[in-house]
This record gives structure tokens, sequence and C-alpha cells, in this order.
């Protein structure tokens, strides 16, 4: 392994992580006891058997699934603490956490349950663990935009719960303009913007991630390098790109971790940072995501580790006071 101690102590902070992707399937079980959840496979071995992906919806199937055992304010307590514990062992000083309301509300658990668990969470983190947090709400994309807008009016009494939000769920067919007047909505509420593109979906929905909503980060962003003027764009203006290795070859994005591309991005100026996406499903935390990129892209080294973890610092929506405490 190359630069492993370097990788695993360096500050950094996690700025593309969905927490439901954090549910580990040891939890999952203990959650659906509790609850008396119907699972539909008999154990955690058959469970993570399922984990072999073709594609982001087939991955998604099976996340939807798991989440379905989240039911109390105790479970999405729960469900945060242990990623929290986990992002503290790889040295992570502040997390953003995507969440997905309409995942839950549309199983009839309040959009209050999910962010007071989710909350509790991230005030103990900082509490017991000194890690810091921050909750962006995901829209789901494959649902419609009156969707999205009845979960925007679920979400306002709690304003002050979350910093952004973000665009999740599939995304062929659901290109960002879809949801226009949502994020106007949202920029005129002071809320941080950010959204997934250019994963599977292609170049244009960047462009028009950056356009049309006027995203300040991009989520994944990868398929950038197919439209040259894209790729300058992203670097003159500085956008960060939420990358996450682990996650783009569990779905097929790269074949293989040494034909990603995060290396080249880096090398184009662009402010590349390392996430791990849903870590449960994916096989790794964000530092299995550096050692395993480092390891398969001889073109990374020290410099690059230090300005991978200088990115996620100032790509992130903490406040400038912490931000220059980390660097
Ligand atoms: N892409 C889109 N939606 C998601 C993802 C992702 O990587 N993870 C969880 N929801
Ligand atoms: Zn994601």
């Amino acid at each position: 392994e190359r630069l492993p101690e370097l990788l695993r102590t360096m500050p950094k902070t996690e700025l593309h992580l969905h927490i439901e992707g954090s549910l580990e399937p040891e939890l999952i079980f203990q959650l659906a006891q509790r609850n008396g959840v119907k699972l539909a496979y008999p154990s955690v071995e058959a469970l993570r058997k399922a984990y072999a992906f073709t594609d982001l919806q087939s991955f998604l199937d099976i996340y939807y699934a798991g989440a379905s055992v989240l039911l109390k304010e105790e479970d999405f307590f729960d469900m945060a603490m242990a990623y929290f514990r986990r992002a503290k062992a790889d040295n992570v000083v502040h997390a953003e956490l995507f969440f997905d309301p309409q995942t839950h509300t549309e199983r009839g658990v309040s959009f209050e349950t999910v962010v007071k668990g989710l909350t509790r969470a991230c005030e103990t983190a900082k509490r017991e663990l000194g890690v810091s947090s921050l909750l962006i709400m995901c829209f789901l994309r494959h649902l419609s935009e009156e969707a999205a807008f009845a979960t925007l009016e679920d979400a306002l009494p709690w304003r002050s719960h979350f910093v952004g939000v973000g665009l999740d769920s599939g995304e062929r067919g659901n290109p960002p303009e879809k949801f226009a007047r949502v994020y106007a909505k949202c920029r005129e509420l002071g809320l941080r913007l950010v959204a997934h593109a250019g994963e599977e979906g292609p170049a244009e929905y960047i462009w028009n991630a950056l356009d049309v909503l006027k995203v300040e980060r991009i989520d994944h962003g990868v398929r950038c390098v197919e439209d040259p003027k894209l790729v300058q764009r992203l670097a003159a203006e500085q956008v960060p790109l939420t990358v996450c290795p682990l996650s783009n070859v569990k779905l097929c994005v790269f074949k293989t971790l040494d034909q990603h591309n995060l290396a080249s991005l880096l090398d184009a100026g662009l402010c590349v940072t390392v996430n791990s996406d849903d870590p449960a499903y994916f096989g790794g935390y964000i530092n299995q995501n550096f050692l395993e990129t480092f390891d398969s892209l001889p073109a990374l080294g020290a410099r690059e580790a230090y300005q991978l973890a200088l990115n996620s610092i100032d790509a992130s929506f903490a406040p400038a006071v912490d931000k220059q405490a980390w660097r």
C-alpha cells in the first residue's frame, strides 16, 4: 500500500455521503428485528451477497429496500451515530450528510421523525466525538416536481436543521431542468445548492446543474471529461466535484479502479474531493476510498493527497473559522 499513514491520518471532510447508504447489513437486521419489519433476505450474509450491482438503478432498488427498516427517531439516530464513529476513525473532522426524506415520508414516516433523529446524532457527534456535521436534504429526481415542492413545504418548519439541498436517485431521464423551479425557491430561502450530475448522466446535465439549478458543487461529475469546454469551466470556476471512486466501480461507471479518471481530473486543475457515497454498499468508508484509489493510480502521491484533503475542507459549507482551524 502507498502512503497509508498519510492517507489515514490527514484531517479530511466528507461531502458526499448518503446517510441511508451507511446502513450496514448487521444494523439492517438489528433494526428489522427491533421494529418487526420482515426482510426479503434470510440473513446478513444473504443480504450482503445481493450487493452485486450492474448500474445505478440496480443499487437503488436494494438501497430503498434496506431503508424500509427505519421507522423511529431512534433508528435514524443509531444509523447516523454508527456512521459518525466510523468517520471519526478515518479522521473525518467534518461531514455533510445527505438524507432522502421522500424515501421515508412515502412509507408513512414523518419528516419530523427523520430530522429529529439525525439532528440529535449530529449534536451528539460534535459533543462526544468532536466531529462537526451539516445535513443536506435531497430530492429524489425520479419523483415529480410537485412531490419535491411538497417535501420542501414539509421541511420549512425545520429550515434551521439543514444547510442545503441536493438531488439524487436515478439520473438518466431525470435532468436537472426538471427541478429548476424547486431550486429557484430553495435559493430564495438561502439554502446552499448541490446536485448529483454526470455520474450516469451526460455532461449536459452538469452544464444544466450549474446554469439552471445554480449549484455550488457537483456530486460525482466524472463524465465532465466528455466535454473539454466543461472541464475548462469547472477548472476556471473551481467548482468542487465530490468524486466517489469505489461507488463508481461498484455501479460500473468505470470498469476498474485503475481506469478511474480522478487523477486526470486533478491534473486538469479541477477541485476534486474523495468521498464514500454509500459506504455500506460500495465496499468502504472514506479512507478505504483513498487507500484503494492511491494504490490503483500511480500518478497520485503525497502532493495529491494533501490537495484532496485541502479541497475537501475548502469545498465544505462549514463556517470559515472552522475551515481555517482544519487547514
Ligand atoms: N447516485 C444517485 N442517487 C444515489 C446515490 C448515487 O450515487 N447514492 C444514493 N442515492
Ligand atoms: Zn451519491
